[in-house]
């Protein structure tokens, strides 16, 4: 249950888009500066060369955890569980340390999905189970279909948009969130705030938002290509904002931004 709040995997490394050599490069980048939670996904195409990459490392398996999460398009009962047992091959493990169901189903009926994912747990597919892209009241209804701790919900999580309510139903649930597009894929950097902010403690645009992240009780996964930003992402626990800045950020979340929404993805649901 408290996967997240150790140090470490409180800042994990995402690898949508990444593929190929550039992936290879990113993830030998992030292990390098100590990243030992890495994200994928079946939908990302990229689980058989995160886990080449990830082997490449020539870091202990047990150091590692390593999130992969269910396509909606596998929640079927014939499909579910041999697309996990096909995850775990490509990533060339047995069992994950996090397993996540990708989306709610399109129909907003989340019992049968949850019941597979849980079935996958007790198989031993996976060491913790959670969901990703569920709405506040969605949290509430899983608490009651599954029985043992979902240990996240990872959902669109940065200073440009208000997710009050995911946050009411995190504390209510016990469920913690983790984010995705935690720079909001780029588009903090035009607000100047984060950066004037970041010059009293030394910090980047980019460490002000993701340790803005940390003190709202989320926990971070971020991506980039480049070394040096990988390094400053990582580099986000040597500081703490305070409770004045918390608030001067916290007034951004009013521009509203929503990078994935029914746009971008036609099934997501009504989001809060
Ligand atoms: N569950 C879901 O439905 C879902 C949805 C989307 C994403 N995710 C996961 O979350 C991860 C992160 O989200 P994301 O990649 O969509 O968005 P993101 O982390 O907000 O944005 C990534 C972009 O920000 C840039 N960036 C990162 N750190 C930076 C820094 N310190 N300074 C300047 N630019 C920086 C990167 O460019 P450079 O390469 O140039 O640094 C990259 O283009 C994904 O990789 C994926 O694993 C999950």
């Amino acid at each position: 249950m408290t996967i997240y709040f150790q140090k470490t995997y409180q800042r994990s490394f995402g690898t949508f888009p990444l593929k190929g050599n550039e992936l290879h490069e990113a993830v030998q980048a992030a292990a390098q500066v100590g990243y030992r939670a890495f994200d994928t996904a079946q939908m990302y195409g990229n689980e058989a060369e995160t886990g080449a990459a990830l082997k490449a490392t020539g870091l202990p398996r047990e150091d590692l955890c390593i999130t992969t999460k269910v396509d909606i398009a596998n929640f079927d009962d014939a499909r579910f569980l041999p697309s996990v047992e096909a995850s775990l091959k490509a990533l060339q493990i047995d069992v994950a340390d996090v397993l996540l169901l990708h989306w709610p189903p399109a129909d907003g009926d989340i019992a049968p999905s949850l019941k597979m994912l849980r079935q996958a747990r007790d198989r031993g597919l996976a060491r913790h189970i959670g969901v990703s892209n569920y709405t506040a009241r969605m949290m509430r209804d899983a608490r009651a279909i599954v029985d043992v701790p979902l240990v996240t919900n990872q959902v669109e999580f940065h200073p440009l948009l208000n997710q009050d309510k995911l946050l009411a139903a995190a504390a209510e649930t016990g469920i913690p969130l983790a984010s995705y597009c935690s720079v909001a894929r780029g588009e903090v950097f035009k607000h100047p705030i984060f950066g004037q902010i970041g010059e009293a403690y030394g910090k980047s645009a980019a460490q002000v938002v993701l340790r803005w992240i940390l003190q709202k009780g989320v926990s971070i996964n971020t991506m980039s290509t480049k070394p040096a930003n990988i390094r400053a992402n990582f580099d986000v626990m040597d500081f703490t904002l305070s409770s004045i800045d918390m608030g001067r950020i916290e007034a951004m979340t009013a521009t509203g931004h929503r990078i994935v929404g029914k746009d971008l993805v036609p099934y997501a649901p009504d989001f809060d």
